[in-house]
């Protein structure tokens, strides 16, 4: 007998429920992830409500469907459980863009500065790092920091540009890094949209190439500020919940509008940039996450040493900011 496409993602998923199970596994999914692998897990979220969960699941292990930097973690947070993510190259470009040793160097230029890292980070940056952050809870981390102290904010220079308008301070050093996925989301890119839906509300990510054209369009009245929200992808969602609009254009990952469309079947959300597609984040399929369950494997390992020295960052990031908050 053959199956339906559709009869094999859910056998599929039910199988890897039943591994899962068996192994005392919890699955974590990114809001990123593809449709199928969302449906499945036991949580989806955004960097920090995920971030949260494995540092107080009492599950034996975490498997993450995401990319390795959120696995890194959550190993981080638990080192005493196994984690695994079904697929290690999945990687992260913006978290590529800053080396541990690019940072040591950063630091030496400026001595005394409180480094504060996006969690899309390699471990080793987290260990250079005085306190992390995610786009959900940025603001607030520089602002738990006294204002007269000098801050470095790696690596996405949209989020730290974002950083710096929110909270006016200019004691705020950028790395230039980006991810490409969310740089490809342009001012053009915007201004077409918006031309094509003028009714619409905004939802964009501050690691979004067109965030400061759309605090521009909405400070010279271009653009309405009160439907101009920069939110990260768990505060996309509440709000999405609250909306009571037709139409949300979004810019971010394409992922995302999954969630979205479950959360609020009435609304009509369009990509800004429909090609906004991470190739890290579909690199983990079902058929990786079956194997990962069966097999166990990709293991994500952080070696002690720089564990002990990047936990107290990630902790500190955690505490800070209410879950899928934004703006
Ligand atoms: P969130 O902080 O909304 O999870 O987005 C981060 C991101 O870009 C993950 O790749
Ligand atoms: Fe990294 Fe960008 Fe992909 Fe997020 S969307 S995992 S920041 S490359």
């Amino acid at each position: 007998m053959t199956h339906s496409p559709t009869a094999t993602i859910h056998d599929q998923q039910e199988e890897i429920k039943k591994l899962a199970q068996r192994r005392n596994a919890v699955i974590l999914a990114h809001n990123y992830q593809l449709p199928e692998i969302q449906d499945l897990a036991d949580y989806v979220g955004d960097s920090l409500a995920l971030s949260r969960i494995a540092a107080e699941t009492d599950a034996d292990e975490v498997v993450f469907c995401g990319v390795h930097f959120m696995a890194e973690t959550a190993k981080i947070l638990s080192p005493n459980k196994r984690v695994f993510i079904p697929d290690a190259k999945a990687g992260c470009s913006l978290a590529d863009s800053i080396s541990a040793e690019q940072l040591r160097a950063w630091k030496a230029e400026h001595p005394g500065a409180v480094v504060v890292s996006y969690v899309n980070t390699t471990a080793e940056v987290k260990a250079e790092t005085d306190i992390c952050c995610t786009s959900s809870n940025a603001v607030e981390v520089v602002q738990s920091i006294p204002a007269d102290q000098e801050i470095l904010f790696c690596p996405d220079q949209f989020l730290g540009a974002h950083v710096q308008r929110a909270t006016g301070r200019n004691n705020i050093h950028l790395w230039l890094g980006e991810c490409h996925v969310h740089a490809d989301i342009s001012p053009t890119g915007l201004k077409e949209a918006v031309a094509q839906h003028p009714e619409a509300d905004l939802f964009i990510h501050p690691e979004c190439g067109c965030t400061t054209s759309a605090l521009w369009m909405a400070s010279h009245g271009d653009f309405p500020a009160e439907r101009t929200h920069i939110l990260s992808t768990g505060g996309m969602l509440e709000a999405a919940r609250t909306s009571t609009t037709a139409t949300v254009l979004v810019a971010t990952e394409v992922g995302i509008l999954h969630q979205l469309r479950k959360a609020r079947p009435d609304t009509q959300f369009a990509a800004v940039n429909p090609e906004a597609a991470c190739p890290y984040m579909q690199m983990i399929t079902l058929d990786k996450l079956l194997n990962c369950l069966r097999e166990g494997k990709d293991e994500v390992d952080v070696e002690p040493h720089i564990a002990d020295a990047a936990r107290s960052a990630v902790e500190r990031m955690i505490a800070i900011g209410q879950p899928g908050g934004g703006e």
